[in-house]
């Protein structure tokens, strides 16, 4: 499941992020890839423990945990630290795909990606190329989404950044792991959760809404480790 969510950011969040990003000091993205990956990837990035990714990125993950959507869809159990990265002068990072345990710099801790998240911080007018392109079952999916907003995909897709040939992309990128390992499973949930949601506005007294409910939780109870 590929989910777009608008609005993580607001303007003002969006113009904090890239004052502070303005003042960062920048590195090779590939310094962070593994040896396949870095043959492709072409980008510049925060390093992972600079204050500035550190002050920024708890940012966005308290805004995160309040986030009803973002919530329901990833049923976030780990969260690795978001990083932030540049693309300009036709920097890319063709197809790859992301490694399944992502460490935690500075601590034990291992995250797996069941989920991959791009948050837009650059407006799509700002720069040409740059798409995020996954591969689905369905065929590619070409993702460019206003500052501010949040893609979500599996982490086990092959994915893409186009070349940017205009301006930069700046973005912050994370790893999520979910409760719900399976991603089938887990689209699953946020659907019978959006229709519980649904009905429970439109029809709030009707008392499939309570049962509803309880399967959704039965089914979490069943899939999710927490
Ligand atoms: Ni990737």
């Amino acid at each position: 499941m590929l989910i777009h969510i608008p609005n993580v950011l607001d303007a003002a969040q969006v113009a904090q992020c890239r004052a502070a990003l303005d003042s960062a000091e920048w590195v090779d993205g590939r310094n962070t890839a593994g040896y396949l990956s870095q043959r492709v990837k072409d980008n510049a990035q925060v390093p992972d423990v600079h204050p500035v990714a550190r002050q920024l990125g708890d940012m966005i993950l308290g805004i995160l945990e309040k986030h009803a959507t973002f919530t329901s869809a990833a049923l976030p159990l780990k969260v690795v630290p978001p990083l932030f990265n540049r693309y300009a002068g036709n920097q890319t990072y063709g197809r790859h795909v992301d490694g399944a345990i992502r460490p935690v710099t500075g601590t034990p801790h291992r995250v797996r990606t069941d989920l991959s998240a791009t948050l837009f911080l650059s407006a799509p007018e700002e720069y040409d190329g740059g798409e995020l392109v996954v591969e689905d079952t369905f065929g590619p999916r070409s993702i460019k989404l206003p500052a501010g907003d949040l893609v979500l995909y599996p982490g086990t897709s092959v994915h893409r950044v186009e070349p940017v040939t205009r301006g930069a992309r700046l973005a912050s990128f994370f790893w999520i792991q979910s409760m719900v390992r399976e991603d089938s499973q887990r689209t699953m949930l946020f659907e019978l959760d959006n229709s519980i949601q649904h009905l429970g506005r439109d029809v709030p007294q009707h008392p499939a809404v309570v049962q509803l409910a309880g399967l959704y939780h039965n089914l979490l109870r069943r899939w999710a480790d927490a």
